[in-house]
């Protein structure tokens, strides 16, 4: 049995329920008790606050977690990184009051700044030579700089829309964040280590189909040879030949953000038909 901390409630609980879910296990947990067996993988969940789970991690308590790499520096745990997820991405930025003038980091010289996480702002600002005053509040950091309590502040920003909803400009970023799973490789014996792989074998074939799109399209027999050199798809592209004489399907599997530059091509060259469909799990 692998023991997975995952977070109770915030940023990154869903998305990491989620991704256990598309892995094909099934975890019931209706009335979110603090641990949930899996019906049918051999893994446990064990719902914690963030802050918790890297120690819980690396006392043992549970094997693996996924926690912001955010959290991870906060805590300064030595555990090891054994999945980017991709998911839960932010950046840990300074912001001020947007009235304010800036010109560089000298700015937070003698000034007070607000955050939930003081160790990664100090090792910032010592590497930096800045000497600010820190402010350690457990939340609602954004609204500091407004009551009064600090000049400027130090938080995650996703979307942006908090900084400029409290009237704040973002000036430097200090770190980018995503969701991650952390371990410590050494400590977890043969059994857990065959469960972990079987489990990030799974991980790697939803993520993987999620970067790529199934492309179905019909073309004329002629432009097929320069249709398929657009296409390269997972070893070559499939082309069937279409009932009607001369024409042909082809299908193909093609990275997601090339997509539309892909389908421009392939308009030009006579493609017709073309369907282009999501990938639920992808094993090359
Ligand atoms: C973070 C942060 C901001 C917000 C930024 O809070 O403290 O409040 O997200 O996101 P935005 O740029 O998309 O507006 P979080 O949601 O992690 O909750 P918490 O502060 O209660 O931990
Ligand atoms: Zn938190």
């Amino acid at each position: 049995m692998l023991k997975i901390a995952i977070q109770k409630s915030g940023r990154l609980s869903e998305k990491s329920l989620e991704q256990i879910a598309e892995s094909g296990i099934s975890v019931a947990n209706g009335d979110r008790k603090l641990v949930a067996q899996a019906s049918n993988f051999p893994i446990e969940l064990l719902y914690l606050r963030d802050d918790d789970i890297p120690q819980c991690v690396y006392d043992g308590v549970a094997d693996v977690g996924v926690v912001g790499e955010n959290v991870l520096l906060e805590t300064g745990c030595a555990l090891d990184i054994v999945e980017r997820l991709g998911f839960g991405k932010c950046r840990m930025s300074l912001a001020i009051p947007k009235s304010e003038k800036y010109g560089g980091l000298t700015w937070f010289n003698g000034r007070k700044i607000a955050t939930s996480y003081p160790k990664i702002l100090q090792d910032f600002l010592d590497r930096h030579g800045v000497q600010a005053d820190i402010h350690h509040i457990s939340g609602s950091v954004e609204i500091s700089t407004g009551v009064g309590i600090a000049d400027a502040i130090f938080d995650i920003v996703s979307s942006g829309s908090t900084l400029i909803s409290n009237g704040l400009k973002e000036v430097d970023t200090v770190v980018h964040s995503e969701a991650v799973m952390v371990g410590r490789k050494v400590a977890l014996g043969q059994e857990k280590a065959a469960i972990l792989e079987k489990l990030l074998f799974r991980l790697h074939a939803v993520q993987k189909g999620r970067k790529n799109k199934y492309v179905m399209l019909n073309a004329p027999a002629a432009s097929v040879e320069k249709i398929t050199a657009v296409i390269p798809g997972m070893k070559s592209p499939t082309v069937i030949p279409l009932a009607q004489e001369g024409w042909c399907s082809i299908h193909s599997v093609l990275p997601e953000g090339q997509i539309w530059e892909i389908i421009d091509q392939l308009h030009s060259l006579g493609a017709q038909g073309i369907l282009v469909m999501p990938i639920e799990k992808m094993i090359l």
